[in-house]
């Protein structure tokens, strides 16, 4: 099974969350429909609503909540990522002018204070009191996961294990609570809930690793995002926070000058890709994100054989290999 059945077999499910996502950005004040929308409509995966969906259905959870609490994931991610843009100046965003580029960045922080506040509001009218305490604990960790990000920039003796505790914050909690959310849902026992939730965190560490490698390898036409960004803002990740743990003293001071310079990126892309190369640091990274990979899978074995299982399955293999 492919990452492309499994959204083709929730493709109803996946409608259905549309709805509320269409609903809840509709605002008399136009600017903010009209900013979300220009980011909601322009494509995206859906990938944390998709988690839920087979979360839930994998607890035999098939009543109407998992659309809206699906649409409660997605809020939350397109906020961040409104916000991500603005604190990374990005350019393009799903392969188009990135909000803050178009509306400037107060409107772009505004618009997702509104959808992280909408977010909340559809999870109070579900009323599921375990799930509303889950997220107000990971929407404050992804805050700090950002914070400490950013206390971190441009600090090339940044450690692997800060590497890791920043992704944990600011990407796996999130895709983690959409496993473990769908498992509330469904009202199950404790420990399949916290292979849920364990699996959504290992799958969430293993995305944010993949998404760094990407920002240095992909291509920017398939990606939809700028290629080299990281570096242009001094985000260390782990391709590079592997290759300067390799390096000679000279190599990481020449390292820290070309991070600090202000080069045009154009020319500093290319000789600290030459750093990663030498020291495989890619490989490196897609390793690790292999090891997340596999305690993923082994998490789904509580569960017996279901349909559910290929699906997670193809979606761990998916995080691994994607491209997107
Ligand atoms: C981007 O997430 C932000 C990260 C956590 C790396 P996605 O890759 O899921 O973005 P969209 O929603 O598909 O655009
Ligand atoms: C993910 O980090 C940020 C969020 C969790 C919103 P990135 O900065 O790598 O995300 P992209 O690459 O801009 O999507
Ligand atoms: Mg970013
Ligand atoms: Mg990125």
């Amino acid at each position: 099974m492919q990452i492309q059945d499994v959204f083709s077999a929730y493709k109803n499910d996946l409608q259905e969350m549309e709805k509320y996502l269409d609903k809840y950005l509709t605002s008399e004040v136009k600017l903010i429909s009209e900013v979300a929308h220009h980011l909601i409509d322009s494509g995206g995966k859906r990938f944390r609503p998709l988690l839920l969906l087979i979360s839930s259905k994998l607890c035999d959870y098939n009543g109407d909540h998992r659309f809206p609490m699906a649409a409660v994931m997605e809020f939350i991610h397109t906020a961040t990522l409104l916000h991500d843009d603005v604190i990374d100046q990005a350019i393009i965003r799903r392969g188009k002018t990135s909000a803050n580029n178009i509306w400037g960045n107060a409107a772009s922080v505004l618009v997702g204070d509104f959808l992280y506040s909408k977010a909340f509001k559809l999870l109070s009218e579900v009323s599921n009191m375990t799930i509303i305490s889950l997220m107000s604990r990971i929407t404050n960790i992804m805050s700090e996961g950002e914070v400490f990000q950013l206390m971190k920039c441009g600090d090339v003796n940044i450690t692997e294990e800060e590497y890791l505790e920043i992704i944990e914050k600011k990407t796996a909690v999130l895709l983690s609570a959409a496993c473990a959310a769908g498992a509330i849902l469904g009202s199950a026992p404790e420990d399949k809930i916290d292979a849920l939730t364990r699996f959504g965190y290992n799958i969430g560490m293993a995305f944010q690793i993949t998404d760094d490698t990407l920002d240095y390898i992909a291509q920017e036409q398939e990606f939809g995002k700028s290629i080299g960004k990281d570096l242009e803002e001094g985000k260390m990740t782990l391709p590079l926070i592997y290759a300067l743990k390799k390096a000679t003293i000279e190599e990481k001071n020449k390292a820290k000058d070309l991070i600090t310079s202000k080069e045009g990126h154009e020319k500093v892309i290319p000789l600290i890709l030459n750093l990663i190369q030498k020291y495989e640091g890619i490989d490196y990274s897609l390793q690790s994100a292999a090891k997340y990979i596999k305690d993923a899978r082994d998490l789904l074995q509580i569960f017996g054989k279901r349909p559910e299982i290929a699906e997670l399955n193809a979606v761990a293999q998916y995080v691994l290999a994607r491209r997107i």
